[in-house]
């Protein structure tokens, strides 16, 4: 089969300047960018041979039955009991099943979003997938408000949510959880034992308040099948982060795929300070040995991809 380079010597605009952002440097939003189809197509079945995002997007009622013991997939020794309402929140079919969409917009959680005016532009694409809960009311302008999927990483309660202390943060969540309005909320439950409590507060949120959202939980095997796909293209990630993870699920059911949000360093192509997140004042912890993540790498390969016209990356302003 064919392979696709998304990390060798043929990305021809990789300048190795010790400056990461000039070295990333990416044409602006206007500048001419074509997608490519032929390649995009190639790069579904590729995948597909690793991962099916209809199945994988999550475990199935069918599946599991209270009681079941789940092994977290990063702490093997640690167990989970599938409790009643983890149960009740299992879809019966896949969220995705039969879904196709011609633009789809991955929003990641750059500050470079910040002032760049892209929320009418994000909100034209038929999907919208955002991550981990962000908020969007307040921004608006930069990031839109369109959301058809959300996830949510346990550690969000605990960052964004004070770990739900008190009754203000219940309802803060609440009414964020409300906002979805019946959009896809995708929670990777099963893959570190730090989340267990935060997971099971949300589902009895969800279903005491009778939130409509349709709760997604990735299968078991979703994270080393991304993981393989990237690691026979050269691409040595860690552990991939939930944006690579959009994009590699979003390959099966969206034509196009627009990426926004996604500059994981602290100057933008001006040498501009930009922030971690749009929206709030975390620090880069990406560059840290102890990080799981290594997002200048992931960063570097979907680089590739935009120059191939693969997907589109948007690093400045919109028009
Ligand atoms: N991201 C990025 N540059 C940043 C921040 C985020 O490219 N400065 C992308 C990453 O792909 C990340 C996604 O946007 O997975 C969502 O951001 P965030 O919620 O910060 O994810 P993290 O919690 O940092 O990492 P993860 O959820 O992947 O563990």
């Amino acid at each position: 089969g064919a392979e696709v380079v998304v990390n060798g010597s043929s990305s021809p605009a990789v300048v190795d300047r010790s400056n990461e952002s000039i070295k990333h440097h990416i044409q602006p939003a206007s500048a001419k960018w074509r997608h490519n189809q032929t390649l995009s197509l190639r790069i579904r079945k590729h995948i597909l041979k690793f991962l099916d995002a209809e199945k994988d997007i999550s475990v199935l009622k069918g599946t599991l039955k209270p009681g079941d013991i789940i092994h977290y997939i990063f702490d093997r020794d640690s167990t989970m009991n599938v409790s009643q309402n983890l149960y009740e929140l299992l879809p019966r079919t896949s969220p995705l099943k039969n879904k196709h969409f011609r633009t789809c917009a991955i929003v990641g959680n750059s500050g470079v979003l910040l002032n760049s005016g892209c929320g009418q532009e994000i909100d034209t694409h038929s999907f919208v997938i955002r991550c981990n809960l962000a908020p969007v009311q307040e921004y608006a302008r930069d990031v839109g408000l369109k959301t058809d999927l959300v996830t949510m990483n346990p550690s969000v309660i605990q960052r964004a949510f004070e770990d739900l202390v008190n009754a203000t943060w219940r309802e803060k969540l609440l009414q964020r959880l409300h906002s979805l309005n019946g959009s896809i909320l995708w929670i990777p439950a099963f893959m570190a034992r730090g989340g267990k409590e935060r997971v099971e507060w949300v589902n009895e949120l969800i279903l005491k308040h009778r939130v409509s959202v349709q709760t997604a939980y990735p299968s078991l095997r979703l994270l080393h099948a991304v993981r393989g796909y990237w690691l026979t293209n050269k691409v040595h990630i860690k552990r991939p982060t939930t944006g690579l993870l959009m994009y590699t699920l979003a390959t099966r059911f969206c034509d196009q795929i627009y990426l926004y949000g996604f500059w994981p360093f602290p100057l933008d192509q001006n040498q501009n300070p930009v922030k971690y997140h749009y929206y709030d004042s975390l620090k880069y912890g990406y560059t840290s040995q102890a990080s799981p993540h290594t997002m200048p790498l992931e960063f570097k390969a979907l680089k590739s991809l935009h120059e191939q016209g693969a997907l589109k990356l948007t690093v400045g302003q919109c028009d």
